[in-house]
């Protein structure tokens, strides 16, 4: 066999199955399947599946002990101090006058409930112009930086598999006339799956089963590919960190950015109230002095359905992953050290891979396990923390599903809802349903309106307004 010093390497580790097809490979898969094992920290991997996989049968799950509701910062119509909102929201305004904030967004997940065939920031998620993910964004983006005067670089994290594309459907459509120089692409790192005896799985003779290390690994991907230096070298301190899959979020949200700034917090979320108690979302709970999320399925169901003495939910702050990172944050997590690593959570899968003759094999039941890191696990880690709540309908309805709940329909549908809502405030009558569903097909580009006041202000300066129409498209 040709020795390679990789081969001995992960043969003293107990992998030498990642090679097992070396003699048969050509010159540019030995170089390619070396360059994936070099990805590899075949430490991490065995202590990933000696403490999440060995050990126990199931993942070790989140300790209740010492949960309580964490504080919040409640919007004004629910109690919330007006004052303190107004204030935050000067505070954000600043900072995106001053250029402080850069939007990020974290884009590298494999998207496999939608089936899409694409990267899904790809996606067109708009009712009636069928705008992409991507573009929504961009056009916030920009609209944000035309109101504040100063653009905003925005970070888009990809995986291995949808880099190339992702960066070509921006040049292909012009970065949606953003400035391409403040648009920052980098990959996310990579994982080996393992199976359940620890061996590392081979997708084909010459690849390792590698799959993305989670939106947690957005921290190092962060600092590995010098976008936190380039933030600093620009004079960017905070982050404003949105999913790909979420048309309604406000990429950078004043009010939410000052509250962040304001309490010199290190990283600050978003709540929705939930809708129900079994609704399947990552519940916000104070331990000590650190904000956590536990997710809903470590926590039991009697817990979940505690109810304050207004008869509101107890534990009813749902992560919708909405988050501000502080910079220097993100660098400290990225060099990671003794008791401020994030933890990686183990997710049993079905995974292509091939057996020892080489043939492929099409699992129906999981056969391995990946690893991946969370973004929230780093809430613990952060000084300050801040949490406050945001209206559902203003910021979160999620392309998930193919369909269902959070597919296509449903987010089409919260988005007409948001531009009806938006055409009343500015005083145009708009016949809507029960749910406030408008009977016409209407989209509101955010260029021309991309929140209520802005909405308002755009409209106002119509003159005269238009008559809402089937079809309507504001620009
Ligand atoms: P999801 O948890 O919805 O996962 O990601 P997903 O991979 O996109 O979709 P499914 O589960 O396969 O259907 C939430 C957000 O985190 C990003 C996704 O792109 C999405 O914006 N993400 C997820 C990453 O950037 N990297 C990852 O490794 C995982």
């Amino acid at each position: 066999m040709t020795h390679h010093p990789f081969i001995e390497k992960f043969r003293q580790a107990g992998q030498a199955q990642v090679f097992a097809f070396w003699e048969q490979l050509s010159a540019a898969e030995r170089a390619s399947l070396i360059a994936q094992a070099g990805e590899i920290d075949l430490a991490e991997v065995d202590r990933l599946f000696r403490s999440l996989v060995a050990k126990s049968a199931g993942q070790a799950g989140v300790s209740l002990e010492g949960l309580t509701p964490p504080p919040c910062e409640r919007l004004p119509e629910h109690g919330g101090d007006a004052a303190a909102w107004a204030k935050a929201r000067a505070a954000g305004e600043a900072a995106l006058r001053g250029g402080h904030v850069a939007a990020f967004t974290v884009a590298g997940g494999q998207g496999t409930r939608l089936g899409y065939d694409g990267p899904k920031g790809t996606f067109a998620v708009t009712p009636v112009s069928g705008k992409s993910l991507f573009q929504v964004f961009a056009e916030k983006i920009a609209a944000a930086g035309r109101r504040y005067g100063r653009p905003l670089h925005w970070f888009i994290m990809t995986s291995h598999a949808n880099h190339e594309q992702t960066e070509g459907f921006f040049r292909d459509h012009k970065f949606f006339g953003l400035d391409h120089a403040r648009v920052h692409f980098f990959r996310q790192g990579r994982m080996p799956a393992v199976d359940f005896s620890g061996k590392i799985l081979l997708e084909d003779k010459a690849a390792i089963a590698l799959s993305p290390d989670g939106h947690g690994g957005s921290l190092r991907a962060l600092h590995r590919s010098g976008a936190l230096d380039l933030m600093k070298s620009e004079g960017v301190t905070t982050l404003s960190y949105f999913q790909v899959d979420n048309p309604l979020v406000r990429c950078v949200d004043p009010a939410f950015l000052g509250f962040h700034l304001l309490r010199q917090s290190e990283m600050s979320s978003k709540m929705v109230p939930k809708a129900y108690p079994e609704e399947k979302v990552g519940l916000f709970c104070q331990r000590g002095d650190a904000l956590v999320v536990v997710e809903y399925s470590d926590m039991p169901m009697a817990m979940q359905r505690e109810t304050n003495a207004d008869g509101s939910l107890r534990y009813g702050a749902g992560n919708i992953a909405i988050h501000v990172l502080d910079r220097e944050f993100a660098r400290r997590l990225a060099a990671g050290g003794e008791g401020v690593a994030l933890p990686f959570h183990r997710a049993d899968k079905k995974i292509a891979t091939i057996d020892a003759a080489g043939r492929a094999v099409r699992p129906d039941q999981p056969n391995g396990v990946k690893f991946e890191l969370f973004v929230f696990d780093a809430l613990p880690f952060a000084r300050n923390p801040v949490l406050i709540e945001t209206a559902r309908a203003d910021d979160f309805s999620p392309v998930k599903n193919a369909e269902g709940v959070d597919s296509p329909k449903t987010s089409r549908e919260d988005q007409l809802r948001q531009f009806a809502r938006w055409f009343k405030a500015a005083g145009a009558s708009l016949p809507v349903d029960a749910s406030g569903l408008p009977a016409l097909a209407l989209e509101v580009s955010p260029l021309f309106g991309y929140d209520t006041e802005t909405f308002v202000e755009s409209w106002r300066k119509l003159a005269p307004p238009p008559q809402p129409r089937d079809g309507l498209y504001l620009e």
